[in-house]
């Protein structure tokens, strides 16, 4: 059986699999087979408790065409200490994907804010060569993961959140301390170009359009501007797309954004020759009213808003959710709603029934110029 084939059979068990019995089986297209007439790939991330639950893993076989690890690729999960990669959590993920015929992207190879590096990295001495033995660290750890998934990975997120919205400036750790900011992302992309010279290498942050982004925005705009006027081999841009957070808003009512300077931006980074991706879209309801179907409704529209601001640029073609289903979403780990539901920020509710905003990204792709 060739993949595809293989992974239409699976689709079909999976749709079965999810059916109420006495059912018929569901004949529509998966949210990446819509996409995919298009020329746009859809997915979501997958890892942990998630990973476990085969029914999960069957609406993704169902309706994804990619993958991307939500946590298993980065440095607190495959790099206990100095010295040692543990890779297993990785390939396992890495090879389900694989056996069902899904591609998988990798995030990512540094997530620039101290807080997210692990303890020993944090802690690590780096003795009388400081600046020797951070490149040392970054390069060894960059190059053996970039260069074992070259091949298997055809795109990675090499750097995330490199830039402090609160500032627009370079963000500082333990490793820009002796190397400077820039020359730990130069190192980081370099290295992964070296290793695997045909992955496609990201830029991923969370910059938005909504209001009191402009700091970030900018500060994004400046880094990508350096890194293309320094040569650096970065090829397209990662919007994470965590909409509708009231932290990101600034207060603002939940769907306000600045399209004119969300455009603009858009324009300056395709301007620059990168490519765009959504990777890691969801829609935080967490001030949304209580009642179900009004949630729903305004989750739906302001996603379908958000992704048509995008589609219109032929540079997009990738669009992965961080969470296929409101289950896995760490969303409902974080703040909680002031009524104490859960949240319903992703395409599948809690019981994987498709919700609006499901129908509203099918109609994104849909409404989306061919690639
Ligand atoms: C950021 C990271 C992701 C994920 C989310 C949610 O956006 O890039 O890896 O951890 O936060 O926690």
């Amino acid at each position: 059986m060739t993949g595809f084939n293989r992974r239409e059979a699976l689709g079909a068990a999976a749709a079965a699999a999810l059916l109420v019995p006495g059912q018929a089986l569901a004949a529509a297209p998966g949210l990446d087979a819509i996409g995919k007439q298009r020329g746009i790939r859809f997915g979501t991330c997958l890892g942990g408790r998630g990973f476990q639950d085969a029914r999960y893993r069957a609406l993704i076989a169902e309706q994804c065409g990619l993958i991307a690890p939500e946590n298993e690729l980065k440095w607190q999960a495959l790099r206990p200490d100095a010295k040692t990669f543990d890779f297993a959590r990785a390939d396992a993920l890495i090879a389900w994907a694989k056996s069902v015929g899904l591609g998988v992207r990798g995030h990512t190879l540094l997530w620039q804010k101290t807080e997210r590096y692990p303890k020993w990295l944090i802690e690590h001495d780096f003795g009388t060569s400081p600046r020797a033995e951070a490149e040392r660290l970054l390069t060894e750890h960059v190059s053996t993961v970039a260069g074992r998934y070259a091949g298997v990975l055809a795109s990675f997120d090499v750097v995330n959140e490199a830039v402090d919205e609160k500032t627009g400036e370079l963000r500082e750790t333990v490793l820009t301390t002796p190397l400077g900011a820039e020359t730990v992302i130069d190192i980081a992309f370099r290295t992964a170009r070296a290793a695997a010279p045909h992955m496609q290498l990201v830029y991923n942050d969370y910059m938005s359009w909504e209001p009191g982004n402009q700091l970030h925005r900018s500060g994004v705009l400046k880094l990508l501007e350096a890194l293309k006027k320094r040569g650096t081999p970065v090829d397209a841009l990662g919007i994470q797309s965590h909409i509708g957070a009231p932290g990101r808003g600034n207060g603002a009512p939940f769907g306000t954004r600045d399209e004119k300077a969300w455009r603009a931006f858009l324009d300056d980074v395709t301007g620059m020759g990168l490519k765009l991706l959504v990777t890691e879209m969801d829609v935080n309801d967490k001030l949304l009213p209580t009642d179900i179907v009004a949630r729903d409704r305004a989750v739906a529209d302001y996603a379908k808003a958000f992704l048509d601001s995008l589609l219109i640029y032929p540079q997009l073609d990738t669009i992965l959710f961080w969470g296929l289903a409101d289950n896995y979403s760490w969303l409902q780990g974080l703040t909680p709603r002031p009524d104490g539901l859960a949240k319903r920020c992703c395409p599948y509710g809690m019981d994987y029934e498709p919700k609006p905003i499901r129908e509203a990204v099918a109609a994104a792709l849909r409404g989306a110029a061919q690639r």
